[in-house]
């Protein structure tokens, strides 16, 4: 049977773990036979979006833009991961609308947490007012009211969190099961 394609779309703020997280997925995926395609807000921002900035009107212009590709693909039986901010929960709604089999994961962790770990040295311009219009600090991040998974990387692990994803995946029916997957 021809592959169903679908589309994980990670959300949260900058730092919570999207990226790690669809990383990680993208192996197990592939290791169940799915055809896959990553598109990553940080790599979308070198190529297909380069030039945008930090303003509503460009992270949405960036966010349907994503979700325009995501659409080709998950139509032609593709598995793709895709992990952005996605600060807004009107653009999200319309990229789950477009593109129908959408599987929304919220990546939570505080504002404190991601000040503490700082991996990219982001959170500390921005709460000193050097960056300005940061997500989560002085720029909207408005939560998904009903996504298929929350996972929470400040008191979950990654391995936790990525099985929550699997797991509900399973569930959805996108993902067949480990056991079945040889066949
Ligand atoms: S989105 O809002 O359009 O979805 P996207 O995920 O593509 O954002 O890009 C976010 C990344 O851009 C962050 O991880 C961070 O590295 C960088 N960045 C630079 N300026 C900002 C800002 N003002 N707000 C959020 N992220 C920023």
């Amino acid at each position: 049977m021809e592959q169903q394609g679908f589309t994980v779309w990670f959300t949260g703020l900058s730092g919570a773990g999207k990226t790690t997280l669809a990383d990680r997925l993208e192996p197990i995926l592939r290791e169940r036979r799915l055809k896959v395609e990553k598109l990553d807000g940080d790599v979308i921002r070198t190529n297909l979006s380069k030039g945008l900035g930090f303003s509503k009107e460009d992270r949405d212009a960036n966010i349907r833009r994503i979700a325009f590709v995501c659409d080709l693909l998950t139509r032609n039986g593709v598995a793709v991961i895709t992990s952005a901010i996605s600060p807004y929960r009107d653009v999200r709604d319309e990229a789950r609308q477009t593109i129908g089999n959408f599987v929304e994961v919220y990546v939570r962790c505080s504002i404190p947490e991601l000040a503490r770990r700082d991996v990219k040295g982001l959170y500390a311009k921005a709460l000193s007012g050097e960056i300005q219009n940061f997500t989560g600090v002085s720029d909207p991040y408005e939560e998904p009211l009903n996504p298929e998974v929350v996972v929470d990387s400040e008191t979950e692990d990654v391995e936790e969190s990525l099985q929550k994803v699997v797991t509900r995946l399973e569930e959805l029916g996108y993902l067949p099961v480990s056991a079945l997957a040889s066949r």
